[in-house]
């Protein structure tokens, strides 16, 4: 490389088609999230660039034919089965080839620290083992590809407010025990060429600009060997160069090219400066010829839905959640005479969350419900929904049974006919979007009253829950059953039917805990959620100073903030009905081994899949509670299958400032059906180490 060369691949563009239309894009580019051009004198390929967490995000521009969108990150993880997930990485990555991209920024991999987040669906899990699992899953799918993934937003990026200046506030250790454990077990697993550093700063350094993060914890203590790329308008100075960023990513979004002539003249005059332009260079090319963007480039080519729906489709199945059941309201009897669908525009579609990760399915939106505004925040504040549709799906799969549908908007139409009725099936909807929270867990648009009166109108009342994530059901005990079916994806609408009807064995459990109230979480609200500061966009962004402390719940997120609280939660992490039955017995832990053993059956009538969890609940005189290991297993009825996972020892240990201690001692482990239905506890004994890090 001559010195002109070694600042081509360090900063790239934001090249969205809003961006295309007024400046034109370099003529290898493709309307995306972003452009790094590439070197052609040393074959390097130019890095094109789009949002994919959730399907290409980006899919409008070189062939205008949509793409599949997979069901939301909660749902994927709700399947508690990383092959699946992988399976839809390898889809996505596929589909991102043949529309001409080679980089995604998928992987999303922050935690769960407060469901208000408007990008919880775009996350997997409050829970660190959970998410690096499905984190490194998707990615290998992705990469499998040779298609570079991201895994992001590197790190405590847990709330739209105030996202470009708001400051992390949070030890080391309980840093290091939750949100970077995550990332760092699916980095481990999943062996991303690229990190994406987020926007927040975390205790007083921003994400992108923070040598604890990326040099001294990504770089050296996790060996991460790629490179580190900002998100779109999170650079904020030269030195980040210093401090372990690679690439300046979006620039136009940054108030300067920091990472072009600038870089270029630091590193021509300082030789710390020259040692890192060479080692960001060194990590960029690894990535591309790691993955083999060279020898593999992106061939132009149409895609198969119908395949690459059958792999959303399954995803969307094993994801859904069946969460109230009372006295086999479900499965639907397909001979039911009348049945009344109500709201969540089930006539239409079916709900998907906004921001970057949008997904403009084959034949773009069945229904856009516009956000009112101008500009880009426009578009990401629209509800777009899926053209996979309920009611026609219903009604294909019962044709003997007369439906109806009632949009919901008042409640003395959809009364009249849930009165009328056999069942009555409400969908209802929980939007949420990129750069925005929700104020509350509440339903909106009426929908907590719509339900509780057609419940109250009619017994048999199934609510299908089309939300980002959790929210609280004021109704929930006068309801038939509850199906948590998250934002489903391109085959939704078929994947709840065939829940619906039993065709599916429900088997996904909750990735999340649902408070019964705001009141049983950490903070009240989301913090600066009470001032008015615009978090949108960074020119927008007050750099008034709003700490986000994190310390309150430390590492002990979701379940266990609530078993330190000993709240009641509306329903557990891992919690999850269907429509057999299954019996967990003989749990011995080798201590030694670190593995669990344990038999699961099938004592029920009908085929189905377990999710077996097993949580550490003492460590050496330590009350805690961890999920320490998992696995999904399909049984047919009367089946037994005898099982073993091996435990991660970080999971058993402690954060010292410099690596991990396990203390030697007894440790007491416990089977569970949830976080809070556990089995009897047993005893293993451990023996101390300190682990590096
Ligand atoms: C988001 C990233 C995304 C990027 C590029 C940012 O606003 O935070 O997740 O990858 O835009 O679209």
């Amino acid at each position: 490389m001559n010195p002109a060369e070694r600042t081509i691949l360090t900063h790239g563009i934001w090249a969205t088609k809003a961006v295309a239309s007024q400046t034109p894009l370099p003529e290898d580019a493709i309307p995306g999230a972003g452009y790094v051009a590439g070197i052609p004198r040393l074959n390097v390929p130019a890095l094109k660039e789009t949002d994919a967490g959730l399907g290409v995000a980006y899919n409008l521009g070189v062939r205008k034919d949509g793409a599949t969108a997979l069901p939301s990150a909660m749902a994927m993880a709700s399947s508690w089965n990383p092959a699946l997930v992988q399976a839809g990485g390898a889809m996505i990555a596929a589909e991102a080839r043949a529309k001409g991209f080679n980089v995604l920024l998928a992987g999303g991999s922050n935690l769960m620290r407060d469901p208000r987040n408007g990008r919880t669906f775009e996350y997997f899990s409050e829970d660190p083992l959970l998410t690096g699992y499905m984190a490194g899953a998707a990615i290998t799918g992705i990469q499998s590809q040779h298609i570079i993934s991201t895994i992001k937003h590197l790190a405590l990026n847990g709330q739209e407010t105030a996202r470009h200046f708001g400051n992390v506030v949070i030890t080391d250790a309980a840093a290091r025990e939750s949100d970077l454990l995550a990332f760092e077990i699916g980095i481990e697993r999943g062996n991303p060429a690229s990190v994406m550093c987020a926007y927040n700063q975390t205790n007083g350094y921003y994400a992108c600009d923070n040598d604890y993060l990326l040099n001294t914890v990504l770089k050296r203590a996790w060996g991460f060997k790629g490179f580190v790329m900002s998100d779109w308008g999170a650079v904020h100075g030269l030195q980040s160069a210093i401090n372990g960023l690679d690439q300046q990513s979006g620039e136009q979004l940054d108030p300067k090219v920091f990472f072009g002539s600038e870089l270029a003249a630091a590193a021509a005059s300082d030789p710390l400066y020259a040692a890192r332009l060479k080692d960001m260079n060194h990590r960029i090319l690894r990535a591309i010829y790691a993955t083999g963007l060279d020898t593999h480039p992106p061939v132009i080519a149409p895609i198969d839905f119908k395949a690459n729906g059958d792999v959303a489709q399954a995803v969307a199945e094993q994801g859904i959640v069946l969460l109230r059941n009372q006295n086999n309201a479900l499965p639907l009897m397909a001979s039911a005479k009348s049945v009344v669908v109500i709201g969540g525009y089930a006539d239409s579609g079916v709900l998907s969350g906004g921001g970057s990760s949008q997904v403009q399915g084959e034949g773009g939106p069945a229904i856009t419900i516009p956000g009112g505004g101008e500009g880009r925040a426009s578009s990401w504040r629209s509800e777009n929904y899926q053209r996979s549709i309920p009611l026609r799906a219903l009604q294909m799969r019962a044709p003997q049974t007369a439906f109806t549908y009632r949009d919901g908007k008042y409640i003395s139409d959809a009364l009249a006919a849930a009165k009328k009725a056999d069942v009555a099936i409400v969908f209802a909807t929980q939007w949420m979007t990129e750069s925005a929270d929700v104020p509350d867990l509440s339903l909106p648009r009426g929908q907590d009253a719509l339900i509780a009166a057609v419940a109250a109108a009619n017994p048999h009342t199934v609510v299908v829950l089309e939300n980002g994530g959790p929210v609280l059901m004021p109704w929930l005990d006068k309801t038939a059953a509850v199906v948590e079916a998250w934002y489903p994806g391109a085959r939704g609408a078929e994947a709840i039917t065939r829940v619906l009807y039993g065709d599916v064995n429900p088997s996904g459990r909750l990735p999340a805990t649902f408070p019964a109230s705001e009141s049983q979480l950490p903070r009240a609200v989301i913090p600066g959620s009470d001032k008015n500061i615009p978090a949108f966009d960074r020119k927008e962004a007050v750099n008034q100073p709003l700490d986000i402390d994190y310390n309150i719940e430390g590492a002990d997120i979701g379940y266990k903030w609530f078993v330190r609280t000993h709240a009641k939660p509306l329903f557990p992490f891992g919690f999850g009905l269907n429509y057999t039955s299954f019996s967990r017995s003989g749990l011995k832990v080798d201590g030694k081994e670190l593995t669990a053993s344990f038999t699961v059956t099938n004592s029920g009538a009908r085929a189905g899949a377990d999710v077996a969890q097993v949580y550490l609940t003492d460590a050496a005189g330590q009350a805690t509670q961890r999920l320490v290991g998992f696995q999904r297993i399909e049984l047919v009825p009367g089946e037994s299958k005898a099982i073993s996972v091996k435990l991660d020892p970080r999971l058993l240990a402690n954060w010292n400032g410099k690596g991990w201690t396990v203390k030697g001692g007894i440790y007491r482990f416990a089977l569970g059906a949830s976080a809070v239905d556990l089995g009897t506890p047993v005893n293993a004994s451990v023996a101390g180490a300190t682990l590096k890090p």
